[in-house]
Formats: C-alpha cells, structure tokens, sequence
C-alpha cells in the first residue's frame, strides 16, 4: 500500500484526541476498517427482529471459545480420565460448574441461533443475487458447527459420547471400496478409543474452530462487500436506488451507531433467556445434556436407545428413514423425474438419452449397494442441497412479503415437517415413526428439488421502489 502522510493534530488537542491521532497514523488499516464496516456501513433501515441472530450467532461464537479455553485448562483429554476430569471441573474448580453449563448451553443456544439465521435467510431470500457467497460461506459454517458439534460431544466420555460416536464413525464403513479404511481412519483403532479422543480434542479444540473462524471474516467480508439484504428484498445500493448528495443510500443508516444499539438489545434479551437456561435447566430436560452421559462410557455396555443431541435429530430421522423397503419408493423417484424430463422438457435428444443411462446406471447402484450406505448420502444430502439453494429458487421476487400467499403456508409446513423430523430423531425407533419419517424425508428433498418449479408459480404481488418502514 502507498505511504501515506501522517495526519497533523493542534498542539491544544485534548490527551485522547492526541493518542488517537497517535495511533491513526501508525495503524490506519484499523480506522478505515472501523469506517468501512461500522460508521460508514450502510445497512437498509427497515431490518426487524430477524435481523439479530447473525450478531447472536457472532456473541454465542465469543462465549464458545472463551469458555472453551478455561474448559482446556483443567479438562484431560485421555480416555481413563476424561470423565473424572469433567466431573473435577463441575464439582472442584471455582465456577467450574458455571464455565462448563455455559459451554453445553452454548452449544445448543449456537445451533438455535444459527437455525433461526439460517430461516430467515430463506424468508427473504437472503441468498440470491449477489449474495451466492454469503450464503455459500454460511452453509459452510453449517457443516464446521455440526462437525465442531459432533467431537467436541464425544469429549466428556459419557455413555451416549462413546456410542453415538461409535454409530456415526461405523457409518462412513457403509461407503464402497474405502468405507473400512475411512472408519479406522477417523477412530484411529477398531473402536471408539483413546486415540479417537484424542484426534476428536485436536480438531474440536484448534482444527475446526480455525477454519470456522476464517470462513466466519469470509462470510461477512462477503456480505459488506454486497451489502445487506432486508425484509423487502429490495436493493437499497444498486445503480438506481435513491442516493443523497453523498452517495449513501436513502434507505440505508450507519451499522454504527443505529444498528450497534438495536442489537445490544437483542444481546441482552438473549443473555436473559441464555441465563435462565443455565441456572434453571441446564440439562434442559435432557435434550442439552443426555442424562445417559452422566454414565461414563463403557465399551462393553451399549445403551438401550441412542439418540444424538437435538440438533442433529432431523437429519438423524432421515438417515433411520432410508430402509429397504423405502429404496424402492427412492427408485421410483428417480425413474418418475427421470420420465418427466424425457416426455415433458425441451432439452435436446441426446441429453435425454444420457439422463435414461444416468438414470439406469443410479437405479442399478441403487438395487445393488445396502440401504445403509444410501441413508448417509440421504443424511449428507440434506445438507449439501443447502448450497445450491439460490439456483434452486427461480421465483421473480426475493422477499416471502411478495409471492403468492400459499408460498408462506409451504414454508410454514416446510417447519414443521422439520420439527416432527427432529421428534422422531429422539426417539426409539417404531413402525408409525418410520413411516412419518419417510414421507418427511421425501417432503423435505422435494421442497428443494422442485423449487424450480413450483417458485415460478402464481402471480407474484407488486415490489415497492422503496422499502417499507415505519419511524418507531
Ligand atoms: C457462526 C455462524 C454464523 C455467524 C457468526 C454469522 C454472522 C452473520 C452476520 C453478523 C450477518 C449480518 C447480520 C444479519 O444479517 O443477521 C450475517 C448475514 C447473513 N448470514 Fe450469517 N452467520 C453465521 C452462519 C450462517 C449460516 C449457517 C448461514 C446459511 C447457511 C448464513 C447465511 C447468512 C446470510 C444469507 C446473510 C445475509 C442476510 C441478509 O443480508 O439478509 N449465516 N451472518
């Protein structure tokens, strides 16, 4: 970067307009970020309350790491003392107790936040043009969180840390060819053990939260490059939004200081319910914290039912939902879309003919590989089609406030098939659960898979120049 001038300052200045001006000149850098993020950011006037879990998600992240670090300090990652260890931290060291419920709360609070954020985002249609890689950095974030999750959860050495790390790691042994090896890989031994324990502390410790912090400045670095999007899906900086004299945008005010006030409420109604949470109900009866792990693990004693933590239970429903009996419902998806393509569509001759050879080479692999190793690719499926959501959404609109009303009961079932997917992930496996959890699965995979479609149906309600605000 070029040199640039030291900026002068009176001799009559007060003390910390001089140290200021001290330290401007030797880390401008700091003070144009400031300005480019903060002061300077405009962000659109009209945000509400959806508008607050990215800077809860941020706050949940700062806890997160800083309880982590204290956690580290007396916590032993060793498979004959791990238990004890956390036992020592709940009961031994001062505020121990208070360090390790904010830590397990947080963890829950994080992937509420986040779901919430992430919801938003598909009310408004946070994802599309040009915000792609806002989005596709978040997703990404997703997958770090359910990673982070997942070893950090086999760290106290309960009962359910042992064996539902167990179930998940045999998983990856469903994968043809390099399942085995990929298992071992990740275990480190035949079992869950030792080594397993301390590979998982590596990565949830230092790995994991690294990367999550880099693809965390990414996200946002991203979205104040293109600007925020609001509850109307308007643009309020491109080339014919309103301007003043400035440039700033009319719709817009400065992040800082409107927005760092909006959100330090929501920070404290947050720390309000976080709080209750922790002082009240900090195994949150037994869905934050299992009561089977306050049993330490014991390889030769496998638990009568084992359910991940909440969190994971939609997608956990959908890899229990991919039995035999339903590949063959899964076939005839495929040779169904496959069929509608081939009669319906205008793609040209020989690219039906290669989607009929797809289609039969898919059905083959289908019939041939076990249901298991399907239900993961179903599993991870459900995430990664995350990524592809603003290609998937074609409707003319951005924001729900302006499609079709039945748009808004689609997502409203959309939600709740979620939440019944959740339930059924926490309990024992039954007929009736299966079944539900078979056509919620097939529910959730069309709601994205035909987004194509059904977004361009109906008349979309007319955009407003403007975004609609009411001073309060
Ligand atoms: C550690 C997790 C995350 C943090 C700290 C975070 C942080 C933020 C912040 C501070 C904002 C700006 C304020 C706001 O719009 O709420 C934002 C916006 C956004 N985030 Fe995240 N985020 C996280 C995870 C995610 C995930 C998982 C997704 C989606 C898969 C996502 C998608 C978005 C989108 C699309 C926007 C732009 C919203 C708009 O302008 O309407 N974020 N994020």
């Amino acid at each position: 970067m070029a040199y640039r001038e030291f900026k002068d300052i009176s001799p009559n200045a007060s003390t910390g307009a001089k140290a200021v001006n001290w330290l401007e000149n030797r880390f401008p850098t700091a003070f144009d970020a400031y300005r480019v993020h903060m002061s300077e950011y405009y962000a659109p006037k009209n945000f509400n309350f959806w508008y607050i879990f990215g800077s809860l998600a941020l706050l949940v992240l700062v806890i997160q790491i800083v309880t982590g670090i204290f956690l580290v300090m007396h916590y032993k990652p060793d498979a004959a003392k791990a238990f004890e260890s956390v036992e020592y931290i709940m009961r031994d060291v001062p505020w121990g107790w208070l360090i390790r419920y904010m830590h397990s709360t947080g963890a829950s609070a994080f992937f509420v936040v986040v779901y919430l954020h992430m919801f938003r985002g598909l009310l408004y249609g946070s994802y599309r043009k040009p915000r792609e890689l806002v989005w596709i950095f978040g997703c990404a974030i997703f997958l770090c969180l359910m990673a982070e999750a997942f070893m950090g959860y086999l760290l106290p050495w309960g009962q359910m840390s042992y064996w539902g790390a167990q179930v998940i790691v045999n998983l990856f042994a469903a994968i043809p060819f390099v399942g085995p090896d990929l298992a071992l890989l990740i275990r480190g031994d035949y079992v869950v053990g030792d080594a397993t324990l301390n590979r998982f502390f590596s990565f949830h410790v230092i790995a994991v939260p690294l990367v999550l912090l880099g693809l965390v400045v990414a996200h946002l670095l991203a979205l104040h490059d293109v600007g925020s999007n609001n509850p109307d899906g308007i643009e309020i900086k491109g080339p014919n939004a309103p301007k003043d004299e400035h440039g700033h945008p009319l719709d817009g005010i400065p992040f800082h200081p409107y927005y760092t006030v909006h959100d330090i409420f929501g920070v404290c109604v947050f720390l309000f319910i976080f709080s209750a949470v922790i002082f009240f109900a900090p195994e949150f009866g037994g869905y934050f914290l299992e009561y089977n792990n306050f049993i330490p693990a014991d390889p030769l004693k496998t638990p009568a039912h084992i359910a991940p933590v909440w969190y994971f239970t939609p997608f956990y429903s959908m890899l229990r939902a991919i039995t035999s009996e339903m590949m063959y419902a899964l076939i005839a998806c495929v040779v169904l879309a496959v069929g509608v393509a081939v009669v319906k569509s205008r793609l040209a001759g020989f690219i039906k003919g290669a989607l009929v050879v797809v289609a039969a080479v898919a059905v083959a692999l289908m019939l041939s590989i076990d249901a298991k190793f399907w239900g993961v690719v179903v599993m991870g499926g459900a995430v990664i089609i995350l990524f592809f959501l603003p290609w998937l959404d074609m409707s003319p609109v951005k924001s729900i406030r302006y499609r079709p009303d039945w748009h808004k009961y689609l997502y409203a079932v959309f939600v709740v098939n979620f939440v019944v997917l959740a339930y059924l992930g926490v309990q024992p496996p039954s007929p009736l659960g299966e079944r539900v959890s078979q056509v919620g699965t097939l529910f959730y995979f069309g709601f994205f898979l035909l987004m194509p479609w059904w977004s361009r149906l109906g008349a979309p309600k007319p955009v407003p120049d403007r975004v609609t605000f009411a001073p309060h």
